[in-house]
């Protein structure tokens, strides 16, 4: 009986080596963590089990019949974070190069099963060199097994992807499809086609950190919601992430202690806005004085800059905010803007966490780019994004919101809860400059002093519409409030809205514009 004790013993220490010391050792030189280590970084102390610690390959080819690995180059399992429910698989990048093989896949698969099941966030921390070149097709058909349950899981429960290391060809779309991408600098990489195959096709002398590094993908392709500046950093997001979300689509995200004031008035927001309709000021200052202390965790944040979106509480309630940036060009709507708004919408619709907005937009960003690269399709996106949400819908224009972005930032036409304006709020098709060229262009131009008439009409039409009274008069606002005001409105509106119960037509699905 000892020996068999012994045996299951020295079995166990063989798998908690992965690829050997010497490998351990390069992986720690190349500044990056071991699957295990990261597994103990982002678990609570103690509470991971884990799952087929033994499974080896079974391929024979290429001299892989004397090569085994306990494990076969990923570690998966499930545990606790905050003491609630994970699922995690991370890739042992010391065995095989953390290479995808049938059994790789299988077990990731088993994993990607009970978390569906029951109704627990998946964790991938991802760190391979692709598809077990040995294997060939078996290896591509783990990918699609993963890829598929991916796409399954979808709205079900939260998919989040850390990148860690290499992440190429096929293996970039099980993170694609999941919720959320976090990557590391300087030690990640994500792309389809590597450096050498672009130089070959196109010529391009491209490094790989150039081409998919985490700072790439985090500003130009707006792939990764998350550059980290290192590992530590990297599962340290994905725990504050998950302190957001709910265990799965038909859960409710946790409520957070609050200590509710007698006072919520926050005097500050008074003063934001400037008294110069055209001068920018930051959104995230207002978000910081409406949302709970340190509460606000963005996400995106590189990516399309003229669009704030990210997680909060009010109140200890977990909310989902986007905002109108008008510090970056001005807050308008443009592709890149109404994709990242609407990919996070939809991500809080799934997952139950109410929408705050807060509007002050010009319009959508004119110009041959936009237009040639579908601005109409994208930014009918958002459109479709906040018209298709369930969830508790709340608005609030700050200054301007103006032309068809009206329509699109979550107004009660199509569907918000509560709107609300500030007394600065301008409400109209277009800005008053523009519109008064537009209608009174013969009067201008035939009148005696063009540059005075053109004043008089502007203050004409400043004073009936760049104001929030006539979107009042009809309910199209709710309220006008004062900026000190919003988070005692906000706090009281979502209370109300807690219950809110809202379903969508029947439909096999609907039909996005992508
Ligand atoms: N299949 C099988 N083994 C692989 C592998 C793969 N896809 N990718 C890496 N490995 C193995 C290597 O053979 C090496 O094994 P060893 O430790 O026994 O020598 C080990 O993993 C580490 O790889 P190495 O190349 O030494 O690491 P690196 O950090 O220098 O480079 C990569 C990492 C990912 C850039 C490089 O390994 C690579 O290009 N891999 C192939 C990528 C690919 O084309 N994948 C298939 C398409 S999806």
């Amino acid at each position: 009986k000892d020996e068999k004790y012994k045996l299951l013993e020295s079995k166990n220490n063989e798998a908690l080596k992965g690829g050997g010391e010497a490998r351990i050792e390069a992986q720690h030189g190349k500044g990056k963590l071991t699957a295990r280590e990261r597994i103990d970084l982002l678990l609570d102390e103690g509470s991971f089990e884990e799952i087929g610690k033994f499974v080896m390959h079974r391929c024979k080819d290429f001299g892989l019949d004397k090569q085994y690995y306990l494990g076969d180059g990923v570690v998966t399992g499930y545990g606790t974070v905050n003491g609630r429910l994970i699922y995690v698989f991370s890739q042992d990048f010391t065995v095989f190069g953390g290479s995808l093989s049938e059994t790789h896949a299988e077990k990731i698969v088993k994993i990607m099963e009970l978390a569906m099941k029951n109704g627990a966030p998946l964790i991938g921390l991802n760190d391979s060199g692709g598809a077990r070149i040995q294997e060939g097709v078996v290896s591509l058909g783990g990918y699609a097994d993963i890829f598929y349950r991916n796409t399954r899981a979808s709205g079900v429960i939260p998919q989040i992807s850390a990148i860690m290391g290499p992440c190429a060809g096929g293996a970039v779309y099980s993170p694609a499809i999941t919720d959320f991408i976090l990557m590391v600098e300087n030690t990640s990489y994500m792309f389809v086609t590597g450096p050498n195959v672009v130089k070959t096709v196109t010529q391009e002398d491209v490094s790989a950190e150039e081409l998919g590094g985490a700072s790439t993908h985090s500003t130009k392709s707006g792939v990764t919601h998350f550059s980290c500046a290192n590992e530590v950093e990297c599962i340290n997001n994905i725990k504050a992430l998950l302190s957001y979300m709910p265990q799965n689509c038909e859960d409710d995200a946790p409520m957070v202690a609050y200590e509710s004031k007698a006072d919520e008035k926050v005097p500050s927001l008074n003063n934001i806005i400037p008294d110069n309709p055209n001068q920018p000021y930051d959104m995230r200052e207002v978000i910081e004085g409406i949302v709970d202390e340190d509460s606000f965790m963005e996400v995106h944040k590189n990516f399309a800059d003229n669009i704030v979106v990210g997680f909060a509480r009010i109140a200890g309630r977990s909310i989902g905010v986007v905002g109108n940036q008008p510090a970056s060009l001005a807050g308008v709507l443009d592709i890149d803007a109404s994709t990242k708004g609407a990919r996070f919408v939809r991500f809080c619709d799934c997952f139950n966490i109410p929408l705050l907005v807060l509007e002050d937009v010009p319009g959508f960003l004119p110009g041959t780019d936009q237009e040639w690269n579908a601005i109409i399709t994208n930014g009918a996106k958002l459109l479709y994004a906040f018209s298709e949400a369930t969830v508790p819908r709340i608005t609030v224009i700050t200054r301007k919101a103006y032309g068809g972005a009206y329509d699109v930032m979550n107004s009660k036409h199509i569907g918000a809860d509560m709107n609300y304006a500030w007394p600065m709020a301008e409400i109209a098709v277009m800005g008053a400059k523009g519109a008064s060229e537009i209608i009174f262009r013969k009067e201008i131009s035939e009148a005696k002093d063009p540059e005075a008439k053109l004043q008089e009409k502007v203050d004409e039409y400043t004073e009936k519409f760049a104001n929030p009274y006539r979107a009042a008069h009809r309910g199209y606002i709710d309220e006008v409030i004062m900026p000190e005001d919003t988070r005692s409105k906000l706090i009281k509106a979502f209370k109300m809205l807690e219950n809110k119960v809202d379903t969508l037509p029947k439909k096999k699905h609907g039909n996005i514009p992508l």
